[in-house]
């Protein structure tokens, strides 16, 4: 294995961190790491805010289900999705910017989710510990004109960083044989499989260090499965000037 290898499987969210800034130039080198990562069409269909003003800082967090860690990390950035850049390039050239459609906002939401995620690949590397903030989907409007963002554009999530103050244990994830299939998808859900690493899961979630419960993933998945996902979405995402077409 590489140090590359080992710090990916090493990643654990980070939900306590330390009162200690992070230095502006490292920060800027996370974020063009960040930058740096594979875009569709090379359309760069991402835009992050950073979180500097604490009063928005603990707007957020209550829009967020006040969850503590947005406020108490050193950085809190918002990851959004952005048309706006490239549909203004159509401006220059008289011509009609055709956005609106599924795909665009496949694009703009992967591309988001690329240069976060080599962010946070780039943090981990210098030490710093990272949470992804999907909860910011929970008030998506109020995020959005807190920021104000433009029209053809929305917020993805939030993501703090920070040097940790806890060392959680790694969460275990699915077994290779159940995510990796061959050629085909090739039949059902392998629930044997499946049913070894709810005890996996079991055990890790009732003897980790903090916030311990009995509970396997396919409960979880099943609680969370048969609720409600954010039914605001489709509306939100529409009024943005997404998933028209
Ligand atoms: C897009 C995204 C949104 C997330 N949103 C939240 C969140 O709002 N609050 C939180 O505490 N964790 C959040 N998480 C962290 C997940 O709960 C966590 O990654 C998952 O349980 C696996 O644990 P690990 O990251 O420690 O391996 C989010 C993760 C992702 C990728």
């Amino acid at each position: 294995m590489t140090p590359t290898i080992e710090l990916l499987k090493a990643h654990r969210s980070i939900r306590k961190f330390e009162n200690r800034p992070i230095a502006k130039d490292l920060l800027h080198e996370l974020i063009q790491a960040g930058q740096a990562v594979a875009s569709s069409s090379f359309l760069q269909a991402a835009t992050i805010i950073r979180i500097s003003d604490s009063a928005k800082r603990a707007s957020l967090a209550a829009l967020a289900n006040h969850q503590p860690y947005i406020e108490s990390a050193a950085e809190f950035l918002v990851f959004c999705a952005d048309m706006n850049r490239a549909s203004r390039c159509c401006d220059w050239y008289d011509a009609k910017a055709n956005t609106g459609f599924t795909e665009q906002f496949i694009i703009a939401t992967v591309d988001a989710s690329l240069v976060a995620q080599n962010i946070v690949v780039a943090a981990e590397s210098v030490g710093l510990g990272i949470c992804y903030i999907g909860a910011l989907r929970n008030n998506p409007a109020e995020v959005s004109s807190l920021l104000e963002l433009p029209q053809n554009t929305y917020p993805v999530f939030g993501l703090c960083l920070g040097w940790p103050d806890q060392d959680p244990e790694i969460k275990p994830r699915l077994p290779l044989e159940v995510v990796l299939r061959e050629n085909v998808y090739g039949g059902d859900v392998d629930l044997d499989r499946l049913s070894d690493y709810d005890d996996v899961i079991r055990a890790y979630y009732q003897t980790r260090t903090a916030n311990q419960k009995s509970q396997s993933w396919s409960e979880q998945m099943a609680g969370m499965l048969s609720k409600e996902s954010r039914p605001h979405m489709l509306g939100f995402l529409k009024m943005r000037g997404f998933l028209q077409k």
